[in-house]
């Protein structure tokens, strides 16, 4: 078996930075050395200067396939991540066909495995199709449960509240966790209706459309329906201060709830609307007025938010770029860009480098099952790490983007600490923010 020493670098874990080195034996951390103690190893890569964190576990991303393969494949999607310090991701079933089904779940796995560079769960789509199959979907190898109680899209309805909770009564069973895309359909459809017949097609009527109320009224029916149920339960991108108290309220009550944001709910706002078309800006749930970021960053550091997804949804250039909002495809590329930009948050002293691990790896791990495997450096876990420099600035472009959609909203960003290396069980994925050919070795970690 290959023995890798990292040495020479800064372990970075939830709780502390260190200097030590790392020793790797096939797919797993064998030993935290000191510095000096001797260690058989059959290669070594040099971190002198360089900090080495747990790979990022994004819990949120759209890779398209089936069905719209031109805005993502499982191969660039994950060559994404493999460039932006993500070692796993969790991937969302509103494809074509949805990941409604137990074939649905098997063939997206058998699809995903050949062309996936870093690891890989899959989210099964709670329906009421699908409510008979939840255990069968977990059987074929569903990571969890996907729901969308905010949904204009055909493919993934927005189940009745008694579907919902009779699922969350059969998921307290099975102990999967279910992430949900926390909007009230209902209210969101009536205000659609009222724009578009008043004839607005600006971005503002985006946002009235996908009003405060809307967000935080879905976030408490779901925490009650899993306070009652026992359900575990995630909130999905967390755009709106006016949820925060509910989530801290849920928690203190015991529910078995976690919350994610996204960097661009942390960064941007509709302020930004002076930078970019409103149009592109469009994303569901919407970019809120600024003075939602400061809440949003104080959830994530007090631990009401847990951790930082990207909702991943790359589209092309051209799908952003059309006239009326309503046509604007929502979303934006983000598994890549998410480590670089918040490390130059880091680097502007908004968290540690600690800080940032238990929010990019380590409570994603503990929520959905993956922990002590992933999310932490320790003898026996898997070897997903990044390797980070604090020290190298760049930019973000889309051009150098590894994605087919790769129309980002921060075009431009000044970033201050890039991720140089990243290592999927033992293995060196990307280099220098370039993807290698590493396609397959990326495993279903719900297998
Ligand atoms: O803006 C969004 N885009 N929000 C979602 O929930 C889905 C995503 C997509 O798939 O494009």
């Amino acid at each position: 078996m290959t023995a890798l020493r990292i040495a020479g670098g800064t372990v970075v874990t939830h709780e502390a930075a260190f200097r030590a080195d790392i020793l790797i034996r096939g797919e797993r951390i064998a030993a935290i050395l000191g510095p000096d103690e001797p260690a058989e190893a059959t290669e070594t890569i040099d971190a002198a200067g360089l900090h080495i964190l747990p790979g990022a576990i994004d819990v949120h991303v759209h890779f398209r396939e089936p069905g719209f393969a031109w805005k993502e494949t499982w191969a660039s999607g994950t060559r994404a991540a493999a460039a932006g310090g993500v070692t796993t991701v969790f991937e969302m079933p509103n494809t074509d066909p949805a990941t409604a089904t137990p074939d649905s779940v098997a063939a997206k796995i058998a699809h995903a495995q050949p062309q996936a560079y870093v690891d890989f769960g899959v989210y099964g789509l709670l329906s009421e199709a699908s409510l008979p199959h939840l255990a069968e979907m977990r059987a074929a190898g569903a990571v969890a449960f996907k729901l969308f109680l905010g949904s204009d899209n055909p493919r993934t309805p927005c189940p009745s509240d008694g579907a919902v909770l009779e699922a969350f009564e059969a998921l307290a069973g099975l102990g999967l966790r279910t992430t949900i895309h926390a909007e009230n359909t209902p209210i969101l459809k009536w205000r659609e209706a009222r724009l578009k017949a008043a004839g607005r097609r600006d971005f503002a009527a985006h946002l009235e459309m996908h009003a405060d109320i809307a967000a935080v009224e879905a976030t408490c029916r779901a925490a009650l329906f899993a306070e009652w149920t026992g359900a575990k339960i995630h909130i999905a991108h967390e755009s709106c201060r006016h949820s925060v108290p509910w989530i801290a309220h849920a928690k203190a009550r015991g529910v078995d709830i976690t919350a994610e944001t996204c960097p661009h709910y942390l960064l941007l706002s509709t302020a930004d609307e002076a930078r970019l078309p409103g149009s592109f800006l469009r994303v569901k749930p919407p970019l809120r007025g600024p003075e939602h970021a400061e809440p949003l960053w104080r959830a994530l550091l007090d631990g009401t938010i847990d951790m930082i997804s990207t909702d991943h949804a790359p589209h092309l250039p051209a799908e952003k770029a059309r006239e009326s909002m309503w046509e604007v495809a929502p979303g934006f590329p983000g598994v890549e860009t998410s480590m670089p930009l918040m490390l130059a948050q880091v680097s502007a002293g908004r968290m540690t480098l600690s800080d940032y691990v238990r929010r990019s790896a380590f409570n994603a791990a503990r929520a959905f099952g993956l922990f002590p495997r992933k999310g932490l450096i320790a003898p026996g876990s898997d070897a997903d790490l990044v390797l980070v420099d604090m020290a190298r600035r760049g930019e973000v472009r889309a051009a150098s983007l590894h994605s087919l959609g790769n129309a980002t909203p921060f075009e431009g960003f000044a970033l201050h600490g890039l991720p140089v290396r990243t290592l999927v069980r033992g293995r060196t994925v990307a280099l220098e923010g370039r993807a290698l050919d590493a396609a397959g070795w990326g495993r279903n970690v719900a297998a």
